[in-house]
């Protein structure tokens, strides 16, 4: 653990522009500057730096952030390692805390095997170039698949000699610890002598995403072996399977440059489309994804093509991970390798241009694939087919993130088509196993709102599903910004009787479930703790959150008021009307921040001290009413109830018009004092 003083000296250190400056062509502009942005493409910059907020924006894309985000987002880096990198940066010494046994432990045996493998990796890499054996049988076995020595280089690869204990014996002399070798799985225990464990193999060290070995696949190069193709490192401190792609590290620059990603099953698939000039490419290993994995390519992009081979096999392996990457928000297409080849033989076969054309031409929607191939499995067997209906059904349903709103839509009309069927049903169907889903996860925490909306909104139908949608993706997003912003920028100040804001704000009850983001409700809690022994939290103490998610939200919601207007200008998510409003509000901005020469921060700091109780006040009655919907469905869903006596339903209905009119109210007062919204 790096100690408090050491960040704390770092974040003293960190000076924005100097770090942005590293990455981006900022120039300057009043008291801003001004770049490309390099999270989107763009011609006309929009990217601004302000040294004075210390923070980032994009007012193209909407990225904003500070020097720590910044980092973390751009390079990817943890946190952890962003706070390695600007201590190198600004030469500052980094401080450990105190760790325990189990940790000092653990740490050295993770850096006795990252320089036990370096040490091998540089041995058989030796070994391929110099040696007779190495020669003739690795690198000719090599070059005669095809690739060429600087490519050979690039991925480190090696030769293992077929003597029983070369390598062994060459790291015992230069005293590597025996236990740690075994861990690496470099060498085995065989009665009590070290042997090899890749002897006569080609060897394709795998990097971490910083280039560091953590193992390796050793290839068999005699055919007719009963010995198995591959002998991978076991798991250990550092080499877990289910987290690693192989090739993440020569791959990530032309992923994110690409925002897209080639999913293959092997080593050579890799290295091959690599030395073809295709670099956005990472292997599974041929087993079937994992999350990890996934949250891996999504570090990078949300783009995934997965290339396998067209066999039975290669498709059934290739579906197994759909349902997953679409629950991570993946959008995935699949490219079927035909004539029982696999990426490194075809891509040889026809050539990279080719092969380009041939992935561009038959990437294929991965869902409508899925589809395809199940209907033809289940052919006129009715049953079958229902089944087949239902699957779909459920895949279709875990596109349930706000964003993949109209996606879903999109899918249910383009489905309901190839099987000929109703749209309307399908959609019942689709909304069925979201509801499933959400109760099985209401049983763990039980709740009775989201299944309610979620029958509400299917009852509803269509058109005011939409209406539905719209406010739960704009309204309520900016709402609660607005709360954030309220509270973080007037919290300490006086309300009224001797009360502060924030005294007045922690007076409405609120809890978890009301909010979309749930970082909202952690910020108040936070808030609210702080806040008790009299220190008032501010801004920047949460713009350093450690958390990327709440300096985020911190920074987007108080930067200015008008954030949402242009964040969501974007084709596939607003829906038609409410784009056109977005799209003028954004152009008005853009002119706007075109024309001053201060840029963006003079415009949005509109909120001028003497205007804060009308900001807290609209911020109030969202939270009212909000309460208040809420309480009207439960009241709802009491209404409907089957057994209930006449006196009851009265009481329901009393329930309901007292609630419709405190709603009424609360509506005419927003109207005068909420956002221009
Ligand atoms: N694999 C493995 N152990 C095996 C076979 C395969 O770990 N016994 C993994 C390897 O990561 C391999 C991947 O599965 O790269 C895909 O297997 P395969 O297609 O058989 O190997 P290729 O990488 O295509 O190797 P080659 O082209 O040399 O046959
Ligand atoms: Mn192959």
């Amino acid at each position: 653990m790096i100690s408090r003083e050491t960040i704390q000296q770092i974040l003293n250190r960190i000076d924005i522009v100097d770090i942005v400056g590293e990455f981006v062509k900022l120039k300057k502009r009043g008291t801003n500057y001004l770049g490309l942005c390099p999270f989107h493409n763009e011609k006309t910059p929009s990217f601004t730096v302000s040294p004075v907020k210390e923070i980032y924006k994009c007012f193209g894309c909407g990225r904003s952030g500070n020097a720590i985000s910044f980092l973390m987002e751009h390079e990817k880096y943890s946190y952890v390692e962003t706070l390695r990198w600007l201590a190198n940066k600004y030469n500052i010494e980094i401080e450990e805390t105190e760790t325990s046994p189990e940790q000092r432990l653990q740490q050295q045996v993770s850096d006795s095997l990252y320089i036990i493998n370096q040490f091998a990796g540089n041995y058989f890499s030796d070994l391929l170039f110099t040696d007779d054996e190495g020669k003739m049988a690795g690198l000719e076995y090599l070059k005669e698949r095809g690739f060429r020595e600087e490519t050979i280089k690039k991925f480190g690869l090696g030769y293992c000699l077929e003597q029983r204990d070369a390598f062994a014996k060459t790291a015992l002399a230069s005293q590597y610890n025996p236990d740690y070798l075994i861990k690496s799985g470099l060498v085995l225990k065989r009665e009590e002598a070290l042997v090899d464990n890749y002897r006569g193999r080609v060897i394709f060290p795998v990097h971490n995403q910083t280039g560091k070995i953590i193992g390796f696949g050793a290839r068999i190069i005699k055919k007719n072996d009963r010995a198995p193709k591959y002998i991978n490192t076991p798991e250990n401190e550092i080499y877990q399977k289910s987290k690693i792609l192989y090739g993440t590290y020569f791959a990530r620059q032309a992923i994110d440059q690409n925002d897209e990603c080639l999913l293959v099953e092997g080593y050579t698939d890799v290295v091959s489309l690599h030395q073809a000039g295709i670099e956005n490419v990472v292997a599974s290993g041929g087993t079937s994804l994992t999350q990890d994995q996934l949250r891996l390519i999504k570090k990078y992009t949300n783009r995934l093509i997965i290339l396998y081979d067209g066999d039975a096999a290669g498709v059934k392996a290739a579906l197994r991970g759909l349902d997953m990457a679409i629950e991570e928000g993946l959008d995935v297409k699949l490219v079927l390798i035909p004539d029982k080849e696999d990426p490194d033989s075809y891509v040889n076969k026809v050539g990279a241009l080719a092969f380009r054309n041939f992935i561009r031409e038959n990437k294929k929607d991965f869902i409508l694939f899925q589809l395809e191939v199940s209907l033809k499995e289940a052919g006129e067997d009715s049953t079958h087919k229902a089944a087949v209906v239902n699957q779909l059904a459920e895949t279709i349903s875990k596109l349930n993130k706000a964003e993949d709103f109209t996606k879903q839509q999109d899918y249910i009309h383009r489905c309901a088509e190839i099987l000929g069927i109703g749209e309307a049903g399908l959609h019942t169907l689709v909304n069925r196993h979201i509801r499933d889903k959400i109760s099985k996860e209401e049983s763990r925490k039980p709740s009775r709102i989201a299944t309610i909306v979620q029958q509400q909104t299917e009852e509803k139908g269509q058109d005011n599903l939409e209406d539905e949608t719209f406010q739960i993706l704009f309204q309520d997003q900016l709402q609660e910004r607005a709360l954030v912003r309220v509270l973080l920028s007037f919290g300490p100040m006086n309300w009224s009787d001797g009360k502060t804001v924030a005294d007045y704000i922690f007076e409405e009850e609120m809890d978890e479930e009301m909010f979309k983001n749930k970082k909202v409700p952690e910020i108040l809690n936070l808030y609210r703790v702080q806040s008790m022994s009299g220190n008032y939290p501010g801004i920047s103490d949460f713009a350093y959150s450690d958390d990327s998610e709440i300096v985020k939200l911190v920074i987007e919601s108080t930067n200015h008021p008008y954030e949402l207007s242009h964040r969501w200008y974007d084709e596939d998510r607003a829906h038609s009307i409410n784009r056109e409003i977005w799209k003028l509000n954004y152009e008005n901005f853009r002119k706007k921040v075109m024309q001053s020469d201060n840029s963006a921060e003079e415009i949005y700091s509109r909120n001028s001290t003497e205007q804060y109780k009308e900001d807290v006040e609209a911020v109030l009655v969202y939270l009212k009413l909000k309460k208040i919907k809420r309480l009207m469905l439960l009241n709802e869903e009491d209404l409907k109830k089957p057994n209930s006596s006449s006196e009851e339903i009265k009481h329901f209905q009393e329930v309901h018009s007292h609630l419709k009119q405190m709603q009424i109210e609360l509506t005419k007062k927003k109207g005068t004092v909420l956002y221009p919204f």
